[in-house]
């Protein structure tokens, strides 16, 4: 039988643990953790992301802040904003949604996040930090997939992983974080020979690629670890359907344990938004 690994479940066992910490931290500090979320134009999808974080934020108790820019404003505008939510002490984590619009550079938006509160984990120095094995903010995206694969191997050591995409945002930090836990780890992409039979030597598939249903049963070894990072929307006789970067139907029965995509690793991203916060919350008011 394969195992669902349900990432509903998983996400709101950390939503429920943040909470209680959060709680602490609000009786220990006497002030609630602030997470300021910046969005810059009208993508829909990004509304629908920033929406979901700052619900979220007010489930657990943390103080949200949401600033909407237009689609035209300037580097200089963002960049004051940012300048000012690093300077306001009750702001303890700041995100701004990606993509931003084409004239900005994002680099340097990111590039001028306060490090100890990048709850995102982008800023170079964070980056840095994870690469060394000493990260305390890590992506949102690969620590929820780490979380779910705690769930059905409580030691990844030896075991052979590979991550399909190499992207800044899951990819290249999936990569160092399976490496962390001692997987063997091979980065494949759009320019690798061979993907399949690379892929069907592993024991732990992430596919973060964003192309739907990419990813077949000839490329899994029987009884391997499938983890879907991918959202993609398509049209299916008619109807709008969300799908992953996995074949879903054709790879669940190959597979000993597989995420669904709705319910799978996107609401696990949100969770560790949430203990992101927190834990940037911790290190500013133990270390100012
Ligand atoms: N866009 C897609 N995923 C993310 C994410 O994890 N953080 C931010 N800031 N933007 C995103």
């Amino acid at each position: 039988m394969t195992v669902l690994i349900n990432g509903k479940l998983i996400s709101q066992q950390v939503i429920d643990e943040t909470a209680k910490e959060v709680s602490t931290f609000v009786e220990d500090f006497g002030l609630a953790p602030g997470l300021a979320v910046v969005l810059v134009g009208e993508d829909p999808a990004s509304q629908v992301y920033v929406r979901n974080k700052v619900k979220r934020a007010e489930e657990v108790g943390i103080r949200s802040l949401e600033y909407k820019l237009p689609a035209t404003s300037s580097q200089e505008t963002l960049d004051d904003l940012i300048q000012k939510l690093n300077a306001d002490s009750t702001v303890h984590g700041i995100l701004v949604q990606l993509p931003l619009p084409d004239h900005l550079n994002e680099e340097a938006v990111l590039l001028a996040i306060d490090p100890a509160k990048d709850v995102d984990g982008f800023h170079p120095l964070n980056v840095g930090a994870l690469a060394c094995g000493d990260a305390s903010l890590v992506p949102c995206t690969p620590m929820g997939c780490m979380i779910m694969l705690a769930h059905v191997h409580p030691d990844l050591s030896g075991k052979q992983a590979v991550v399909i995409g190499r992207s800044n945002i899951v990819g290249k930090p999936m990569a160092a974080l399976l490496l962390q836990a001692n997987c063997t780890v091979t980065v494949v992409h759009s320019r690798t020979k061979n993907i399949e039979s690379i892929c069907s030597q592993a024991d732990i598939v992430v596919a973060a690629i964003g192309r739907p249903e990419m990813v077949k049963a000839s490329w899994i070894k029987p009884g391997a670890t499938v983890i879907d990072v991918g959202i993609n929307a398509i049209e299916r006789d008619g109807k709008r359907k969300l799908v992953g970067d996995v074949d879903f139907a054709d790879v669940e029965p190959v597979a000993s344990a597989i995420t669904p995509v709705p319910g799978g690793v996107g609401p696990m991203t949100i969770a560790c938004l949430m203990k992101n916060t927190l834990q940037a919350a911790k290190n500013q008011v133990l270390k100012p």
